[in-house]
This record gives structure tokens, sequence and C-alpha cells, in this order.
């Protein structure tokens, strides 16, 4: 059966002082090797985002308020998820990030009939990799992810360090007006630049929220950016050991652990982090985004309870991962291209400084980007194009991502998790992903072993440029 509880060791704290605003609580199995069954109403819920006098919003949901639910599994337990579908749209869950078998990717069309208004899908599957996911629909994406359609999947490794709390801080900016109600969540303008930004920034949901923390405990916090647009670089300021937050995964995947400090996460991508907690219980930490020219403060962690007993504060690694090794030096070089098209160029600058109404410019073509020069069709997955690329299965491949264009791109491969090898632009650390963020004119070398067969979307994770043709798939046969 399930339970609600911290589903973490060594915390001190009641699961009710943290929920929801560090999100500690969460549905978690009572014994390894089982299954843990979740079911997952997809439906609108009205949940407040601004203070009064606005009205609560019309969010979209997996659960009673967003960012929920928390769905904890550890290393080898079996995940059975329901999504029932309480909209009046079709729709499917992809689960981002997860090396899964094909039939689960949760693609409509693609990989599954959607899922249609009042109906139910199963999905099954247990992930081979521990990790900070998450899941959200794959179709209708700008609006449904815009209104808070998202929920954490979190693989707990074995062994490994232990820390005093366990957060999920979800990153996203809201697109509201100022009485409650959503505005609109694109425009041709936003979608062939850099995208539409929302209002109002927030950390699972709460403007600036106060998040407590056991005073002086080593905090790990899974950062995740899933607004569908704006790309962050987060601080933690403020701790007096450590001399801020160190990263020990990305994506899910571990890293040697290294200071947070320079490490942008466009839309979808995860940072786990670790931190020292203030010894004097009411202190707090900043969490800060410095990627704006005017840094943001997002939220705070504040120190709560009796000091924990003094102890070196020491990042340590989390246990390596077990993912397929890419053969580069055999690989097979794949040039993957991301461009914008004729269209888009409409949308330059200068020409636009020319044209009076710009904004409410409305061309029937919503085709803006391109991989390898082909734009996915418009009108979601229902017309399938065929694939970018066919894979062999077992081969390995090294894929040059270059971006063509002035905006930032997070590429992401379903199913896969990339080897980062290197950039022509800038020192990269070595590392796995399942998304990477393009710079501006970049080239970035990724590899694969095409262990995983099936058809794979691959798209920036912009949702406005996935939706407007930065989008494709790829066959591993
Ligand atoms: Cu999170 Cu196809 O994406
Ligand atoms: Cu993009």
């Amino acid at each position: 059966g399930l339970r609600t509880g911290l589903g973490v060791g060594g915390a001190t704290l009641a699961a009710s002082a943290l929920w929801p605003r560090g999100l500690a609580a969460s549905v978690s199995a009572a014994a390894p090797g089982d299954v843990v069954a979740v079911e997952l109403v997809a439906k609108q819920r009205m949940q407040r985002i601004l203070p009064e006098p606005a009205a609560p919003s019309p969010l979209v949901t997996y659960a009673e308020r967003f960012p929920g639910p928390v769905i904890r599994l550890r290393k080898g337990q079996r995940l059975r998820a329901t999504l029932v579908n309480g909209l009046d749209e079709h729709t499917s869950i992809h689960w981002h990030g997860i090396r899964l078998p094909n039939a689960e990717d949760g693609v409509p069309f693609l990989t599954q009939p959607p899922t249609k208004p009042g109906e139910r899908h199963v999905y099954e599957f247990t992930p081979p990799d521990s990790g900070s996911f998450f899941f959200h629909p794959h179709c209708n994406t700008v609006e449904l992810l815009g209104r808070g359609l998202a929920g954490a999947l979190i693989v707990e490794e074995e062994g490994g360090p232990r820390f005093d709390a366990d957060l999920v801080c979800m990153v996203k900016d809201w697109q509201l007006n100022p009485d409650g109600t959503f505005g609109t969540f694109t425009n041709d303008r936003g979608a062939s630049r850099a995208g539409t930004f929302g209002t109002v920034s927030t950390v699972n949901g709460l403007i600036e929220p106060v998040i407590d923390v056991p005073a002086n405990g080593d905090i790990r916090a899974r950062l995740y950016n899933v607004d569908s647009t704006r790309v962050i670089d987060l601080r933690v300021e403020g701790a007096e050991a450590g001399g801020g937050a160190w990263i020990i995964a990305v994506d899910g995947n571990p890293l040697p652990p290294r200071p947070l400090d320079g490490w942008p996460m466009g839309p979808a991508m995860r940072l786990d982090v670790v931190f020292r907690a203030p010894k004097d219980p009411g202190k707090t930490l900043r969490l800060t985004n410095v990627y704006a020219a005017q840094p943001k403060p997002l939220a705070q962690f504040r120190a709560v309870g009796t000091a924990l007993p003094n102890k070196r504060f020491a990042p340590r690694p989390l246990p390596a991962a077990d993912l397929p090794v890419p053969d580069v030096k055999n690989a097979t070089v794949v040039p993957m291209a991301f461009s914008a098209t004729a269209v888009a160029q409409l949308f330059d600058d200068a020409l636009l400084a020319t044209l009076p109404f710009a904004d409410s410019l409305c061309l029937s073509n919503k085709t803006f980007w391109a991989i390898n020069q082909k734009s996915w069709p418009e009108g979601g997955h229902e017309r399938l194009p065929p694939p970018i690329t066919t894979l062999e299965r077992g081969r390995s491949y090294v894929f040059e991502l270059a971006n063509l264009t002035p905006h930032l791109h997070p590429i992401h491969i379903h199913g896969y998790t990339f080897s980062v090898l290197s950039s022509d632009l800038r020192k990269v650390t070595p590392h796995h992903a399942d998304t990477v963020l393009l710079e501006p004119k970049e080239r970035l070398r990724v590899a694969i072993k095409a262990d995983n067969p099936g058809d794979w979307m691959f798209h920036c994770h912009i949702i406005e440029h996935q939706d407007t043709g930065m989008m494709g798939y790829i066959r591993v046969a």
C-alpha cells in the first residue's frame, strides 16, 4: 500500500512541517522490489499563486496541489502509474529522463494512442537509474505545462551519503494577469525568438517561499527548472560552510561535487545540490537566480529545530551510475543542425522595428524552427513525419549539435542519457544529461550508445520552439 512520509532517513522534522514548501512529503512504498502504484488524475484545480485580492488560478495538475505529487521509488522498484484523463482534450504522460521501454514513453501517436477525456492509461516500468526525474504531458504542452501539469519522480540511490533533509524545489514562472487568470501562453513574436516569458516566478508554486530546513543539517535540494521558457542560473547564498551549494548530480546523473556557481539550467534541466543549513534557528540562506542582469530572489531556506551536531562540511559523491558507455572512438558522427526557418526570420528585431503592427502580426504558418532543415509539422503529433535519422541498435553515435540561431536551446532526447563530450565555445565538464543547453552559435558534441530500441523524440525543451518546429524523432532499430 501507499503511505505518505518523509521517505528519507535522518530528517528531524515532521512531514507536515515541510509540506508543501519543501515538498519533503512523498508517495513511497514500504520495501524495495515491490510495485509502487500511483493514480494521477490530470484535471483543472484552483490554486492560489498570486496574493489577494487576486483570485486563485485555474491550474491543471496531477495532484491536489502543484507541484505534486512527488513520486519516490527506491532503485529497483517498479512504478505502476495510472493516468486518469480529467481534461477535455487527449493527453499522455512522458517520463522525462527515464531510460524506459519505448511503449511507456508517453508520446501520443508515436508510442501510444492518445488517452481520451475520461479514459485511463497505465504505465509500468522499473527505472534503471537513480536520480531526480519528472513527468509532463506531450501535447498542448504550452498551455498544460503553463498551467502546472508536471510532477517529480525521484529514484533513490542505494547507499551513498546521507542527508538531513531531501527537498524538491521546482522553479517555474506563471503567465498570470493581476486578477489571477491566465494570460496568453504564447505569441508569434515570442515563439520565433527566446520564447514568451511568464509574469511571476515561483518555487513549488509559491512566491519567494521560506522553506524550513533542519538547523546545521546537510540539505539535499533537487532543483528543477520546470518552466516552459526561462533559463536560470541558481545560487545558494549566505552559507557559512562550503561557500554555498555544491552540485552532486545533473539531470539525476552523479557528478564529482563542484560548486554551484555557473551551471545554467534550461527548461527541463535539473541539478541535485547539497548545502549546510545555518546553525542558528531562524537564520536563512537565499536561493537566487543570477541569470538575469538583475539577480532575482526565488526562495529562502530557514534553519529550524535544535542544531544538529557539528560535523565538517564535505560534499561526497553519489554512487556512480551504471549507464551504457558509448564507444566514442568508433562512433558514427551525426550532424544535427538547429536553425530558424525563413518565416521566423520575418521576426528579426531590425525588421520588426519597421513594422508598426508587429505584435499583432498573425502568420498562418507557425513553423519557426527546424532540425536538419526539417520542421515538425503543425498540429501536435497527429501527422507523423519520418524519423530525423535511423540508428543501428548497439552502435555508438556522436551527435554534433550545431546551434545556427542567436537563441538558447535546451536539447532533449527521450529514452537515453547523453554523454556530453565537448564544445567549440566553452570548456565542458564531461557529464551525463538528458537535456543539454545549446548556447547561441555553439557546437556541442554528445554521444549515445543506441541500446534502447524504438522511436525517441528529440527536441528543444523551450516548449514554444518544440511546438513550432524544433522537434523530431530518432529511430533505433
Ligand atoms: Cu520533457 Cu519530450 O520532453
Ligand atoms: Cu529552442
